[in-house]
């Protein structure tokens, strides 16, 4: 396992060894790092839009919706101090990280 601690107001996208995920705030100020492949066929959920009718992602390619539950059964562990976020990774201590920023249109 690879532990690591980012400011969300600067990172909300990982690599990890070669697998992304990204950071989905949620409404009521917590926020889940999710994997970011769609598992039908690995469309890119953060640029599916939130419904917070439903509290479901729809992916942007063929419109598949995932609930919250199902994004949090894909999330990696992770607790929140104020604006940081340290996230137990499922890699190797020596796994490469990759920390960035990009527009999660899931965010609004
Ligand atoms: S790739 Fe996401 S619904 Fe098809």
């Amino acid at each position: 396992m690879r532990v690591v601690s980012f400011d969300t107001q600067e990172v909300n996208y990982l690599i990890v060894a070669s697998e992304p995920y990204f950071v989905l705030r949620e409404r009521d100020g917590q926020s889940l790092v999710t994997h970011d492949r769609c598992p039908h066929r690995g469309g890119p959920l953060h640029l599916g839009m939130w419904d917070s009718k439903t509290r479901s992602l729809r992916c942007p390619w063929h419109g598949t919706a995932f609930t919250h539950m199902a994004l949090s059964r894909r999330a990696v562990p992770s607790v929140r101090t104020g604006a940081w976020l340290t996230v137990v990774l499922p890699v190797s201590p020596d796994s490469p990280v990759e920390l960035s920023k990009r527009q999660v249109l899931a965010n609004g």
